[in-house]
């Protein structure tokens, strides 16, 4: 391969930011070259989102410079740094999901025309779409549309409005591994055609993938700048971590007493009507986890909502410690000592205008010793936060700050501390680590591992066959609503789970019943 000739053409100059209480940023310089891709590392919190903010002219950095083709610039709002050819694509998206995808890539341009001409915004949309590869239908709804859709338009229109610069913050976090690789391509397409992109991400097959330059920032400094053909997956983890990172998991052997949920023959609608499972049947036991592979869409939500409550059975039965609890509500579950992390976190798991600790209390505030005599008892839920954080290494200034303030991936644990800890009998984790750097998902792992020895039944919904095949005792695996098999994690391999994902049956796929 022909050696890229680096251009320096971007580059922020010790970027300082304080927020109250935390230092997100203190002297971090960065470089970006021409054509290339660099990746930004980091632990959750560790101040990447905040460099970009500045970056991207969302956040006010307190001192520091940006330089732009060797030019000192002032980036002051979105607008300022989308004339200079810089975009931003955020962590959770901020597209209209009222308005289409023209309407959204228009949307906030100042035109001398106002009267857009929708037909030629279409067409150009079009035009790109077919240039990158990035399918998307210019007159469909954002609503309509799947996570790794919208993403697509979010890029677009970048491209669209004419940026140089990509930022892309955690792109691949909600993305199937399809649409991170579709995602890849593009990417590829783009800096071979001379423009760059600084890319956030936590998974490490992708840094080594994808990018020319890695910057390791911790606790919001800059530690460490390589290029990538220059280190490994490993020595990067450390460096973000700044101690030796575990891939592998030990875990003891399973040893499962009662049974604790069972689904007989379920069949339920999603939210739009359409029927998403299609005769579901599976037990867990107390002291084993049941992983639950598939590619995402495929009922995995669907049934983990419908076994906490949230959708209607139509059909077949759901027994929690051998209760019916068919189509019970959901505060009926959770009093049954059923505990869920949700997929969508934001939404359905956390109040962000409450504190750390409320939020950490949230399951348990009904019962003694937070309450006593009918009264909250702030001293006990402040100490019994303290101690969750610590364990869960939530990064936050203190107990009382509101959740709102924590980076993605904090609120992520947060979440995780208190269903963990609320949990009694059954726990059901939907993509528990997604989103979570590597640190943090080796100790969500362990705690999964640790409350299988503690007798507790769980359910581990995930993606990541690896995490599936190193924390599960037993896989099943879901395509189009129904299971394709259940197979032993002990003779489970990649290739047949990945077949049964693709809709094969257990038996062509070769795989071991379990
Ligand atoms: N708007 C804000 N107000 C207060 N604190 C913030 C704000 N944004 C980020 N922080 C804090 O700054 C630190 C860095 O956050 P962030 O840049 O989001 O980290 P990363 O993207 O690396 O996970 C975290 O401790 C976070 O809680
Ligand atoms: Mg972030």
């Amino acid at each position: 391969m022909e050696e890229k000739q680096p251009v320096p053409i971007l580059e922020m100059k010790k970027i300082t930011k304080q927020f109250p209480g935390v230092l997100a940023n203190e002297d971090v310089d960065l470089e970006l070259f021409k054509g290339e891709v660099l990746a930004l590392l980091g632990e959750n919190g560790a101040g990447k989102s905040t460099l970009m903010n500045i970056l991207s002219g969302l956040t006010r950095p307190d001192s520091g410079e940006i330089i732009l083709n060797g030019k000192a610039v002032d980036i002051d709002s979105p607008r300022d740094a989308m004339h200079l050819g810089i975009g931003m694509v955020h962590q959770n998206f901020k597209l209209v999901s009222t308005m289409t995808v023209a309407e959204n890539v228009i949307l906030g341009l100042d035109s001398e025309n106002f009267v857009l001409d929708m037909k030629k915004v279409g067409k150009k949309i079009n035009e790109i779409s077919d240039h990158y590869r990035l399918k998307v239908d210019p007159d469909a709804y954002i609503w309509q549309m799947s996570v790794g859709e919208q993403q697509r338009v979010e890029i677009l229109k970048l491209i669209y409005r004419g940026a140089e610069v990509l930022i892309l913050d955690e792109p691949t976090a909600v993305l199937t591994p399809q649409e991170s690789n579709e995602l890849n391509e593009i990417v590829k397409k783009m800096t071979k055609e001379g423009k760059s992109a600084i890319f956030i991400t936590h998974k490490m097959d992708e840094v080594m993938n994808f990018s020319d330059w890695v910057r390791v920032l911790q606790k919001g400094k800059l530690v460490s700048v390589v290029r990538t053909r220059d280190t490994n997956p490993k020595d990067l983890a450390n460096l973000m971590v700044g101690r030796e990172v575990l891939f592998r998991i030990e875990k003891k052997k399973c040893n499962p007493g009662e049974v604790r949920l069972e689904v007989k023959n379920v069949s339920a609608l999603n939210s739009k009507g359409i029927e998403a499972l299609k005769d579901v049947s599976f037990s867990i036991r107390a002291g084993e986890i049941l992983g639950i592979a598939g590619v995402a869409g495929n009922g995995q939500r669907e049934l983990t909502e419908t076994i906490t409550g949230l959708h209607k059975v139509l059909k077949g039965h759901i027994f929690v410690e051998g209760e019916d609890m068919t189509n019970k509500a959901p505060i009926d579950l959770i009093k049954a000592g059923v505990s869920h992390i949700p997929s969508d976190r934001v939404a359905m798991g956390i109040v962000g205008d409450m504190s750390v600790a409320s939020n950490l209390a949230m399951k348990e505030y009904r019962k003694a010793p937070l309450t006593q005599y009918g009264l909250l008892h702030p001293k006990r839920i402040f100490n019994l936060a303290k101690g969750m954080i610590e364990l869960f290494m939530i990064s936050t200034p203190s107990p009382n700050t509101n959740v709102k303030f924590l980076s993605g991936g904090n609120i992520q644990k947060t979440i995780l501390a208190r269903e963990i800890g609320a949990c009694r009998g059954l726990l059901i984790a939907v993509y528990p680590a997604r989103g979570l750097d590597v640190g943090a998902t080796e100790s969500v792992r362990k705690e999964i591992i640790a409350e299988r020895d503690n007798g507790k039944a769980v359910l581990l919904v995930s993606e990541d066959l690896e995490e599936l095949i190193s924390v599960s005792d037993r896989i099943a695996v879901m395509s189009e609503g129904t299971i394709m098999g259940i197979v032993d994690t002990e003779t489970a391999d990649i290739e047949s789970l990945g077949l049964m994902m693709a809709g094969v049956s257990l038996k062509e796929s070769g795989a071991k019943g379990g």
